[in-house]
């Protein structure tokens, strides 16, 4: 079985995270060229949105990156659930002067589609990873036409598996169940799947420093995917009141929440959690609640306040650092080659990448 590092064509075992709605491609450049895989996120990208951002990516980096997909099935509109969830909201509203009439109803959130493959195959990006499940067997195939690899939380038709626990900050990658009782802490799941599968496993989840990064290794996991640590870095678009909800101390309160989107999701617990849920019923599936929640995420940044806002975030904070990405990637894979599962390939490249 080939490395993980050797199946990307990357050199450190450490993929950023794809992380939609609070990066673009500069942190994904940054974290490429310092040897880690950049991830971009596409879930909330059109078509034309999305060859921008390719375009700068392949610009600005010659190494390999990653392309982020959601594949949910759209949800059929359901007029009564969306009044009911208004309705809930009327109060918000209310206190906010927001004209009910005046909110949109639809999703910025699309799922992949053969008019994103399209750009897609001009770029033929080395790896696509994909959030709730996998895309059509042909819309898979496009990917694998120029080579792509193909990364996915929990299926083994992928080249690797994202291994995604509890802990991990935003949306859950789990999709073959509503359950989410079901869903496993990330450091009694990793073993698990690395011990019923022959490919690589990509632990992701509550990871936020060396020391965490060597011990997902030492658990079985040949790589790890890392989001909420990168979420102050210099080049992560990270809002500021999520920036400052981060840094302060409620970061260490966190829990899932459907408010934002219909899809549970990881985030620092805060008023319309509090008040609505975190986890409601009544509202639209994913991912057409966050249209009647927009107005008043907007209200309440501009006075600079998140009681309204997703403020996605894993359990475990501690890694979050205002620096460059590049600086946070090399501090996370520092560990990596000390242990048992130390390799000197790897060892010698890490050298090459710091000197
Ligand atoms: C702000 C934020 C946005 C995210 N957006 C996506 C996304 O667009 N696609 C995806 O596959 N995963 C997304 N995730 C989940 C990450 O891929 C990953 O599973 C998670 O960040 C790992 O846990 P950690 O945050 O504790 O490091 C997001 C996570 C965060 C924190």
């Amino acid at each position: 079985m080939k490395t993980l590092p050797e199946l990307l064509g990357i050199e450190l075992p450490l993929i950023q995270a794809p992380m939609a709605g609070v990066q673009g491609s500069a942190l994904a450049v940054a974290v490429a060229n310092a040897g880690g895989l950049g991830s971009l996120p596409c879930g909330m990208l059109n078509p034309e949105e999305l060859r921008k951002e390719l375009v700068a990516l392949t610009s600005q980096t010659s190494r390999p990156f990653n392309v982020n997909f959601f594949c949910h099935r759209p949800p059929k509109p359901d007029a009564k659930r969306e009044a009911a969830w208004r309705n809930l909201l009327a109060p918000y509203y209310k206190e906010f002067g927001i004209e009910v009439a005046s909110i949109p109803a639809g999703t910025s959130r699309t799922p992949f589609s053969h008019d994103l493959a399209d750009v897609l195959a001009e770029f033929k990006p080395p790896v696509v990873s994909f959030h709730y499940g996998l895309p059509a067997p042909e819309l898979l195939e496009r990917v694998r036409s120029w080579g792509g690899v193909i990364l996915s939380s929990a299926t083994t038709i992928a080249d690797a598996i994202i291994a995604q626990g509890l802990e991990a900050g935003g949306h859950r990658g789990h999709f073959l169940s509503g359950d989410l009782t079901l869903q496993m802490g990330t450091f009694a799941l990793v073993p698990q799947i690395a011990q019923a599968v022959k490919v690589p496993v990509i632990a992701t989840g509550g990871i936020a420093d060396a020391k965490g990064v060597a011990a997902a290794m030492a658990l079985g996991a040949s790589g790890v995917q890392i989001g909420t640590a990168y979420l102050l870095c210099t080049e992560a678009t990270t809002g500021a009141v999520h920036r400052a909800a981060l840094k302060s101390v409620a970061a260490g309160s966190t829990a899932l929440t459907n408010l934002f989107s219909g899809g549970p999701a990881r985030g620092v617990i805060n008023r319309a959690m509090r008040e609505l849920g975190p986890m409601n019923d009544l509202i639209p599936a994913f991912p057409l609640a966050a249209a009647a929640m927009a107005p008043l995420r907007a209200k309440a940044e501009a006075a600079g306040s998140g009681d309204f806002s997703p403020l996605w975030s894993g359990q475990n904070p501690t890694g979050c650092r205002e620096v460059p990405a590049a600086e946070l990637t090399r501090n996370l894979a520092q560990d990596i080659f000390l242990g048992p599962h130390a390799r000197n390939r790897t060892a010698c490249s890490l050298q090459s990448s710091q000197s």
